[in-house]
């Protein structure tokens, strides 16, 4: 085929074992757990054209916001033309969209890289006029996304899905994601209701986050840290036992910005109404005696997670006592999902 048009929609993720300092090629210091959202959603699409004189130069719009991200995006591409040379001789036009705003201070990095990294791989398969196997088609497409953002490479799967090389766990490796099969029903029911403390852009970016792990003093009993509660949360996972499972990412999430504070130069990205609201979660937690818990991204907003049987009491305790900490009120409610549709 000379031209066409794909669209992908693709999850953004959250990570309940951290992804938080690289080796080089882009591949994790750790390895890392997240579940795929079901609401926050990118929507990539893109028509391609053969265009035998070269050249990769595609047109970008993000949001309708041409320009915003092009940059990034050509690059990207340039970086993957030797894995898939026919982009060179291709002309695209790309467009991205979210469904959640635009300035809520979430990450879109994970999702957009997701669907544009399937929706190249669609490509290749109709313009080579060969399909290649499922399981093929998705590990090259977390591969290729991986390339662009390493979060990005756990959202082109749905439900629960770990990255990088654990000696324990069959199938993990650096450079892909690995989907996790049989979880059972109270994690795959799991909501996440983001409370967006602060849409303001973080004043240290992650990529720059991971590089300081490199001079960490803490960096390699991170490491070790990590590894441990891959076990133990899975072991959690597998035993229905979801308290265990919050202490995890509890844990997690402190110690995400724990690394944060002890790098140099340390720095700090979580704001008095972060704070406010992990107490409230605790003290509520314990007088209530209802599953639930926190995990934090690297940014100020909350994370907060319980299973579907506690959601209309914990969406009464978010009204009555957390929503104030937000700003303009907002908070995106949200579930594990199902993975990346394709819809053209
Ligand atoms: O994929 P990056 O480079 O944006 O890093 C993501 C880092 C965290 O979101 C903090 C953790 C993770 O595993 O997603």
């Amino acid at each position: 085929m000379n031209a066409g048009i794909i669209e992908w929609e693709c999850p953004s993720n959250i990570a309940l074992i951290k992804y938080w300092g690289k080796k080089s090629g882009q591949t994790p210091a750790n390895p890392s757990l997240s579940f795929t959202l079901s609401n926050c959603i990118s929507k990539v699409k893109v028509e391609y054209e053969y265009d035998p004189s070269g050249m990769l130069s595609p047109e970008y719009e993000f949001d309708n916001l041409p320009g915003l991200f092009k940059q990034k995006i050509t690059d990207y591409l340039l970086e993957i033309t030797p894995i898939m040379p026919f982009l060179q001789h291709l002309r695209l036009k790309i467009s991205s969209y979210n469904t959640f705003p635009h300035s809520a201070g979430i990450a879109s990095s994970a999702s957009s890289f997701g669907a544009l990294a399937l929706a190249i791989c669609s490509i290749k398969e109709e313009i080579t006029g060969s399909e290649i196997d499922q399981h093929s088609f998705f590990r090259t497409a977390s591969y290729l996304a991986r390339l662009g953002s390493g979060s990005a490479c756990r959202s082109v799967y749905g439900g629960y899905v770990m990255w990088g090389f654990h000696d324990k766990i069959p199938g993990s490796e650096d450079e892909a994601a690995l989907p996790l099969q049989e979880i059972g029903p109270p994690f795959m029911s799991l909501r996440d209701s983001i409370l967006v403390v602060s849409s303001m852009t973080k004043p240290v970016s992650s990529s720059k986050g991971h590089e300081l792990m490199k001079t960490n003093p803490f960096g390699s009993a991170r490491i070790s840290q990590a590894v441990s509660n891959m076990k133990q949360i899975l072991d959690a996972i597998r035993s229905d036992n979801l308290n265990e499972f919050f202490r995890v990412i509890e844990e997690e999430a402190l110690t995400l910005h724990a690394m944060m504070m002890t790098s140099s130069p340390g720095y700090i990205l979580l704001l008095p109404g972060t704070l406010e609201i992990l107490e409230k979660i605790r003290e509520f937690r314990s007088k209530s005696g209802l599953a639930m818990g926190f995990t934090l991204d690297a940014g100020p907003n909350v994370h907060l997670i319980y299973p579907q049987s506690v959601e209309t009491e914990i969406k009464q305790f978010i009204a009555d006592r957390l929503i104030q900490h937000c700003e303009n009120n907002l908070v995106i409610h949200d579930r594990v999902g199902t993975g990346p549709v394709r819809k053209i």
